[in-house]
């Protein structure tokens, strides 16, 4: 009788260890891996000095971003082939006037903040068509076709380039840019 309650026990023994062991092979519940955004990869949410700004901070994506825009406005309103769709913008600039560029800026900032992935923004600008419609937006000069949005594309990518942006993320914020065509082309 001993000698069977031994057995049992050493039964019990191996039948818990071996159930530990079942436990610990169990695949952990998987905790979905946080997907990667074009926002994360251009800086994400980690907080920067705004160099623009004294003593406030910025969110490195959304700089990487502004950087951008505001490059990329600058080499358009340089080139012949599209300064004439902004002549409001470029008569304001001209006369010292910043506050249709400002607003431009945060308006196509937002915008690619929010196509790009971020979470702490939203874009309060027009549509895109109605932004492109000079029926709807005066301080658009005419309609662009796919040759002018071809030509923004060129700027951009020149823009990007000016403030170091990688040829990898200029390639997918192009992509960001090109979802955009068929609402901005509309000649
Ligand atoms: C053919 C290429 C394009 C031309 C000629 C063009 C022209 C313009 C013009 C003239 C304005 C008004 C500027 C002002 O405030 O005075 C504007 C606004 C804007 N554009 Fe474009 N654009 C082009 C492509 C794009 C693309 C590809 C995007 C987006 C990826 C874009 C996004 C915007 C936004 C967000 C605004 C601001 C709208 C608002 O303030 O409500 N544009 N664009």
């Amino acid at each position: 009788m001993k000698k069977l309650a031994l057995i049992l026990m050493a039964g019990l023994v191996v039948a818990t260890s071996c159930k530990k062991d079942d436990d610990n092979m169990t695949t952990p519940t998987p905790t979905p891996t946080p997907t990667m955004t074009l926002y994360d990869s251009l800086g994400g949410t980690q907080m920067v000095a705004d160099p623009s700004a004294s003593g406030q901070m910025i969110e490195k994506g959304r700089l990487g971003i502004r950087s951008v825009v505001d490059s990329t406005i600058f080499v358009i309103a340089a080139d012949p082939k599209l300064n004439s769709f902004f002549p409001v913008l470029l008569a304001e600039v001209t006369s010292g006037n910043l506050s249709g560029f400002q607003k431009l800026s945060t308006n196509l900032t937002d915008f690619f903040c929010v196509a790009t992935g971020a979470k702490n923004f939203t874009y309060k600008g027009l549509n895109m068509k109605d932004a492109h419609d000079p029926a709807k937006h005066p301080r658009m000069n005419g309609k662009a076709s796919n040759a002018d949005f071809d030509q923004f594309v060129v700027d951009l990518v020149a823009g990007a380039k000016k403030v170091g942006l990688s040829d990898q993320l200029i390639g997918q914020v192009g992509k960001v840019v090109e979802t955009t065509r068929g609402d901005v082309v509309q000649k």
